[in-house]
């Protein structure tokens, strides 16, 4: 039987009621997870490496910088730059029911940390043809990148590390997509390092007219993607290392990738950032939303010198104290600005003409 939906539009001052009670929903929904998720991972976090509580200053800092970005995420849906539902889009029931399965990671977790066990990782990932920087266990997660298993559970430990943000910083590239694709009838994106397809799922949303593309070094993280995003036409996922990728010069007409470069050697980064470049048709844009550094974000210090200690990132360091800006303008990219979002950061540039 066919069903019709109808939309109710309500009077002026009930609509604008409604867009404040969902704001109100939001805040609240965010805040509570926040404090909820601080709570637990800082006493984790205490168990791993046990120190000094941070700062009341830079625990503050903190909690500004998640206002900032809980706002300009409202501000963007005002602005009609992505749909109000992306707002509640984090599958909470999900990850609540990934519960048990990840409890029991946190003991996995906890040994590799203790016996530095960084190549504790299936036998795929012994294959020759990976890059030697790519096969360790990122995060001390059990299989690195290297099963479906890892796949099915790094959602909600992102979330779990970032306090429940993970989504929402993810969709602040959104914006620097649109600016760069207006008047084009179905630009081709493509996000590098695309991973379960978080992102393209809001870009998605955001710009269903898009042609996307994801390409990723993992196997098993392409078939979550794949999953996730079987509703979009004309999907393309390639597996394959960034460094090199078998496209066109100058097919894209934007390149975003997200939380890919602190996991990369320092030449590394450069090299992806050239092959971003040749992608990219002349005036196309860049827009990278990667881990905050000291250079724009010295107020949240503490935290980003700690991370290291606490999980296996070993570029991590080094990407601390290597500006992501000057890097894409030492790649050849013009008019690199850069945004605070929380613990990360959004530098957009483009291509020149
Ligand atoms: C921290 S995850 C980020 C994934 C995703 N962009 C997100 O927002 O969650 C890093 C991803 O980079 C991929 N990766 C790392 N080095 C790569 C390379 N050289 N080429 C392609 N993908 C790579 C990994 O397989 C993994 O999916």
């Amino acid at each position: 039987m066919a069903t019709t939906t109808a939309r109710i539009s309500l009077p002026g001052p009930f609509q604008g009621l409604r867009e404040s009670l969902t704001e109100a929903r939001y805040r609240a929904r965010h805040k509570s997870l926040a404090v909820g998720l601080g709570t637990l991972s800082g006493a984790w976090h205490q168990v791993l490496n046990p120190k000094p509580r941070p700062s009341p200053e830079s625990v503050r800092a903190l909690l500004r910088r998640m206002d900032t970005l809980l706002e300009r995420d409202l501000q963007n849906v005002r602005d009609g730059l992505y749909p109000r539902s992306l707002l509640f889009q984090m599958p909470v029931a999900r990850y609540l029911a990934q519960a048990p399965e990840n409890a029991a990671e946190f003991g996995r977790v906890w040994w590799r940390r203790r016996k530095h066990a960084h190549d504790d990782l299936p036998a795929p990932a012994r294959d020759p043809a990976y890059p030697r920087y790519y096969t360790r266990t990122f995060h001390w997660q059990s299989d690195g990148w290297f099963s479906a298993e890892s796949a099915a559970r790094y959602d909600a430990g992102v979330e779990f590390l970032f306090g429940g943000t993970a989504d929402i910083m993810r969709r602040q590239v959104v914006p620097a997509v649109l600016g760069a694709t207006q008047g084009r009838a179905t630009p081709r994106v493509l996000d590098i390092a695309c991973g379960t397809g978080r992102f393209l799922h809001q870009l998605h949303a955001a710009h269903p007219k898009a042609r996307l593309y994801g390409a990723d070094l993992s196997p098993y993280y392409l078939q979550y993607a794949g999953d996730l995003l079987r509703h979009v036409p004309g999907l393309s996922l390639l597996c394959d290392n960034a460094e090199s990728l078998p496209l066109r010069d100058g097919s894209f007409d934007a390149i975003t990738s997200l939380f890919l470069f602190h996991e990369l050697p320092k030449d590394v980064r450069r090299t992806v950032l050239r092959e971003a470049l040749r992608l990219l048709r002349p005036g196309g844009t860049l827009a990278v939303l990667d881990s905050a550094q000291l250079v724009e974000s010295p107020d949240i210090a503490p935290f980003l010198e700690e991370f290291p200690n606490l999980y296996h990132e070993p570029y991590y360091r080094s990407y601390l104290r290597d500006p992501l800006e000057e890097a894409i303008t030492e790649c050849g990219f013009e008019g690199v600005r850069v945004e605070r979002q929380f613990l990360s950061k959004l530098v957009v540039a483009r291509k020149g003409r």
